[in-house]
């Protein structure tokens, strides 16, 4: 069976690969990281990819199948499918995208406050605040979102000026945080607020690749009280 991988160096300059897989027994479809590592341990030992739990958990092995975010990890591949990275953050090399400026985003802006405060020996929760926590930063949930589009090349070295789904649902969060205080929630909103939430009340919605209902759960009761 072959497929196709997309590489790419840190120059820019990129070569579409063609690469087989053997199957251990017959007629078994790998898994995108099924590929990738048997490709790495083959054909291309310096492929560079990312993946951790290989179980839908830790959501760091996203790559791009035919164009569209994947977790690498659960995706079974048609032959001739291509791989290759994330689109909607800047390669660094292969198949690993730059991740750290999406969470560095909210760094020290929102209040985390059940995060790190326990009262009476233990933490309160909400069922809203604890769904939340479904969320495994796959960040497929950045492609097609017309805020985070209008980063710019500059913005993704220095510091995302524009939201995306994901902030969202970490702001919405810190907003119905049981513990969260009024000031707290005034925090959170106004960072919603810098971070454009207002895009949002006119877009068609944004997707989770997890099945989270950003729309239903924080798009839409964000807007109603931030904007
Ligand atoms: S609703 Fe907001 S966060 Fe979701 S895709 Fe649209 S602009 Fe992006
Ligand atoms: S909101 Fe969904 S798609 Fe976005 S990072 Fe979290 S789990 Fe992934
Ligand atoms: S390796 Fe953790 S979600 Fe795929």
């Amino acid at each position: 069976m072959t497929y196709k991988i997309k590489l790419q160096k840190p120059d820019g300059e990129t070569e579409i690969r063609d690469v087989g897989f053997e199957p251990i027994q017959e007629g078994e479809l790998p898994t995108a990281l099924d590929l990738l590592l048997q490709v790495q341990e083959r054909e291309l030992p310096e492929l560079a990819f990312r993946y951790g739990c290989r179980n839908k958990m830790c959501g760091v092995c996203t790559i791009n199948v035919n164009g569209k975010p994947r977790l690498a990890c659960r995706q079974k591949l048609k032959e001739g499918d291509e791989l290759s990275a994330l689109s909607t953050l800047p390669v660094i090399r292969d198949l690993v995208v730059r991740r750290d400026q999406i969470n560095r985003q909210l760094q020290g802006r929102i209040p985390r406050t059940s995060e790190t405060r326990s009262d009476n020996g233990g933490p309160v929760t909400s069922e809203e605040y604890d769904s939340l926590n479904r969320c495994v930063e796959c960040y497929f949930c950045l492609d097609g979102c017309p805020l985070h589009e209008q980063n710019n090349d500059e913005d993704h070295q220095t510091g995302l000026k524009h939201g995306n789904p994901y902030a969202f649902l970490k702001v919405w969060q810190a907003v119905v945080d049981p513990l969260a205080n009024e000031e707290d929630r005034a925090t959170a909103l106004d960072v919603a607020r810098d971070l454009g939430v207002k895009t949002c009340a006119d877009c068609d919605g944004c997707k989770c690749g997890i099945g989270i209902n950003l729309m239903k759960d924080v798009i839409r009761p964000l807007v109603a009280v931030a904007v």
